[in-house]
């Protein structure tokens, strides 16, 4: 809902406000952006004029107290006495930069207005009303657009900025941001925290917490892509912020490019956010009458802790970024061939595996690469999607109909963006890679990036790609994308800093033209895992491959840190082989499914090679994740406080349903009971909670396992590892009563096993063990 009352603008959410108001001089002064407040007059919110300030520069000489430099503003130009990072650098010929907005008018629109060139949230005139600003700076020639879309039921309001030449003269914009937000420190406490979402290949999104300290602090890249070194979305928390409690400020970028976001934090008792496209080595001129615009941000706040914010998040994109057709539809439970087989696929190999995964439970089936000419490596083959005929002499169809008699749908891998050298593609097109001229371009996973900012390439690829999917009964594409941008020069762009900005907008109507037409195709997005995990490929993508690490151990922080701001439901997580291929761990297969099956679940294992007693795991394994699938791909999910830092507790549930899962990283010798939280549940309502049976596979013991046997077993020996295939030890079978009150206050849990004694009532969790524990309803409270 947005109201507009005596020249102040009410923004309301179903639990937050945010205001800001037209001053004297038409600047838009920011008054406030937290918990819903009646409207009302909002002077006592105003930040106070009534002294000039120190060491500023007045705006007009006859009201010296009006200085920019002391005002939480909206939107700031530059060169008006702001001396605070400016989110808009425009060159104007002749002046330089020198940008004063002020505000001329403004109108509200019911839904949401799309952007031209770029992917934007969507919401139906019931769920979104959208309010444009308009600044102008006449003497300048150029006129600004503050878009704010409030989505009041998500409790999410977005930002974005259009800018038009309104002058004779062509200007070139610099730097454009998408938002600026001006918050009063103290409202964060007198340690105000920083939560950003960090990493590499193989470690992305983990969680980094830290005080925010002196000058700025952010996030940023410049790969071409949002990036697995810094997500693009990060969050601001109050000094005693937890999981459940404190004021919490969440923000995010619909853009898949090169972003900067920063947090100024100076000595006006003020913190200016801002983020949007990275200006290092963007520029973008504008002729007269031309617009540019930015990158949607999305920003929330929740005074219930991370949890609070995160569900606001996961609400919001599940409901208004991912596509329509997507939405709160189940995910298949994926097979995909990539970590068991690599480039060797074959039609013989493929369906070997086919028939284990069809038999276990899965769903659909993903052909991974190597199924194309001349792709026996990573050296070769990109570009030209014709499929090997030595691998699949009979093409693919025999394949694909095979697959749909065992009942699983088809899916197809494809990296259309890159082409290898040793392609016809490459040999017929050398000159669609970029390159800076006179340089050979540099490759990254031997491959090179197609120029997205030539029409032609772009033509090629909505073409290929769509007549491969037009030729073929696919249900699911894996859309990935292998490298980093480098040589980022395009002779179809007007001028180089426009390069990689181009590259995404063309990206993303590539992506569109092949893929709403074709709605009964899954779209999953991947670069290299969480190269590319951001809102924009969202907009297109049921769900992103999180990371190539399917370690349940690393992917606890990663998927952990994605949950801040990412929902279950776009989280692909799969169950793969240990030791594990990237960190020779070796966890349980149990651990392996507990962590997965937060997220959208899917297997990547050589499936011939599991035991009789790995079989019925695996089976039993999908059979529950199908019992709870909408639990656990849309139930509301919340981290627990980590009781110590090798544990993790995670929680979904959806009124009706509750699920707790424990992980422990690395025991600890002589441990002490653990306390596992339930909540939200009912507090005179009395549930039961029981482990999910899970299997203790014995070659696991080693030597051990004699302490339980009859008779003696050499470990490395026959009998014990004939037995192991088709015998296993349950797991701690728990089970626990109490209240919806009690169990809040953390079921002591069963012990852990530490040496003293062995009986099926002890936990054997080790390094790296996890339980699921099942809540189920007994009888209503009085
Ligand atoms: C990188 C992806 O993240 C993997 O899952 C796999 O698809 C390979 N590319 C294939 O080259």
């Amino acid at each position: 809902m947005i109201e507009h009352r005596d020249g102040t603008f009410y923004l309301q959410t179903a639990h937050t406000s945010y205001w800001f108001t037209v001053t004297e001089h038409g600047h838009l002064e920011h008054i406030h952006y937290g918990p819903r407040l009646a409207i009302q007059d909002p002077s006592a919110l105003r930040w106070s004029r009534v002294a000039r300030g120190g060491s500023t520069v007045a705006y007009v000489p006859e009201d010296v107290r009006y200085s920019l430099d002391t005002l939480p503003l909206e939107f700031s130009g530059i060169g008006q006495g702001d001396y605070r990072t400016s989110p808009c650098e425009i060159r104007i010929p002749h002046v330089g930069y020198d940008l004063d907005l002020v505000h001329t008018g403004h109108a509200i629109h019911a839904g949401t207005l799309s952007a031209r060139t770029l992917p934007t949230a969507h919401g139906s005139p019931s769920e979104a009303t959208t309010l444009v600003v308009d600044l102008v700076d006449e003497r300048a020639g150029i006129a600004v657009a503050l878009h704010y879309t409030v989505f009041a039921a998500a409790d999410v309001i977005t930002r974005r900025v259009v800018v038009r030449n309104t002058g004779a003269a062509e200007v070139v914009v610099e730097k454009l941001l998408s938002f600026q937000l001006d918050l009063p420190e103290a409202t964060l406490g007198d340690a105000p925290r920083l939560i950003t979402l960090d990493g590499a290949w193989i470690a992305e999104t983990h969680a980094h917490d830290r005080p925010l300290g002196p000058g700025f602090s952010g996030v940023s890249s410049s790969t071409g892509s949002s990036s697995n070194r810094h997500n693009p979305g990060f969050l601001l928390a109050a000094t005693d912020a937890g999981e459940d409690h404190g004021r919490v400020h969440g923000f995010n970028l619909v853009y898949t490019g090169n972003h900067h976001s920063s947090v100024e934090r100076g000595a006006t008792g003020l913190l200016r956010v801002a983020g949007g496209i990275n200006p290092q080595g963007f520029s973008w001129p504008l002729s007269p009458g031309e617009e540019f615009e930015t990158p949607e941000a999305v920003l929330a706040f929740a005074d219930t802790g991370f949890n609070g914010l995160s569900e606001r998040m996961h609400r919001f994109v599940n409901d208004h970024v991912l596509p329509p057709r997507f939405r709160r539809t189940p995910r298949p439970i994926v097979y995909n061939s990539w970590e068991a087989i690599s480039f060797d696929v074959s039609e013989r190999r493929l369906l070997k595996q086919a028939r284990r995964a069809a038999d276990l439970g899965m769903e659909l089936f993903v052909i991974d690469d190597g199924w194309f000419a001349g792709r026996k490596d990573d050296t070769a083959g990109l570009g030209d999607y014709t499929v090997d005929a030595t691998k699949f002499p009979r093409g693919l169809d025999p394949l694909v109909a095979k697959l749909a008699k065992l009942g699983l749908q088809a899916g197809i891998w494809v990296e259309p963006e890159m082409v290898n050298e040793d392609s016809d593609l490459y040999r017929a097109h050398p000159e669609w890679a970029l390159r800076i001229p006179g340089k050979p371009p540099r490759p990254g996973r031997q491959q090179h990036v197609l120029d997205l900012c030539n029409p032609d390439v772009c033509d090629y690829l909505v073409d290929s790609v769509g007549a491969l999917l037009d030729a073929h009964d696919f249900r699911y594409v894996k859309w990935d994308m292998n490298r980093h941008l480098a040589d980022a020069h395009s002779p179809h762009v007007r001028a180089p800093g426009m390069t990689a900005h181009q590259y995404v907008v063309n990206l993303h109507d590539v992506l569109r033209r092949i893929f709403e037409p074709r709605p009964h195709v899954l779209l999953e997005t991947c670069s290299s895992g969480g190269n590319r995990f951001d809102l924009a490929m969202l907009s297109h993508s049921a769900m992103i491959w999180a990371s190539d690490d399917t370690d349940p151990i690393e992917r606890l922080e990663i998927q952990q840190g994605l949950s801040y701001l990412y929902p279950l439901s776009t989280i692909s997580a799969h169950v793969s082989n240990a030791p594990h291929q990237q960190t020779l761990r070796d966890t349980p297969l149990s651990t392996r499914f507990n962590v997965a099956c937060f997220g959208v679940l899917g297997y990547e294992y050589d499936l011939e090679l599991l035991s009789s007693e790995e079989r019925k795991e695996v089976r039993e394994q999908i059979a529950f994740y199908r019992a709870h699938r909408d639990l656990f791909q849309y139930g509301r999910f919340r981290r627990h406080r980590k009781p110590h830092p090798d544990r993790f507790v995670w929680q979904v549930d959806d009124g009706e349903r509750t699920i707790v899962g424990n992980f422990q990283r690395r025991i600890t010798a002589a441990p002490a009971p653990d306390l596992l939280p339930v909540v939200g549940l009912e507090p005179g309502t009395t549930y039961r909670v029981r482990s999910k049976p899970q299997r203790l596979m014995i070659d696991r013991f080693g030597d051990l396992i004699n302490h339980v046997t009859p008779v003696r077993l050499d470990p490395r020996g026959m009998v014990l590892s004939t037995a192991a295939k088709f015998t296993s030890l349950t797991d701690a079978a728990e089970e626990y009563v109490g209240t919806g009150a009690l169990l809040a206050q953390g079921i002591r849990l069963h012990h852990q096993f530490s040496g003293t004694e062995y009986h099926p009532g002890i936990r054997m969790l080790g390094d790296h063990g996890s339980t699921l524990y099942v809540v189920e309803r007994l009888e209503e409270g009085p």
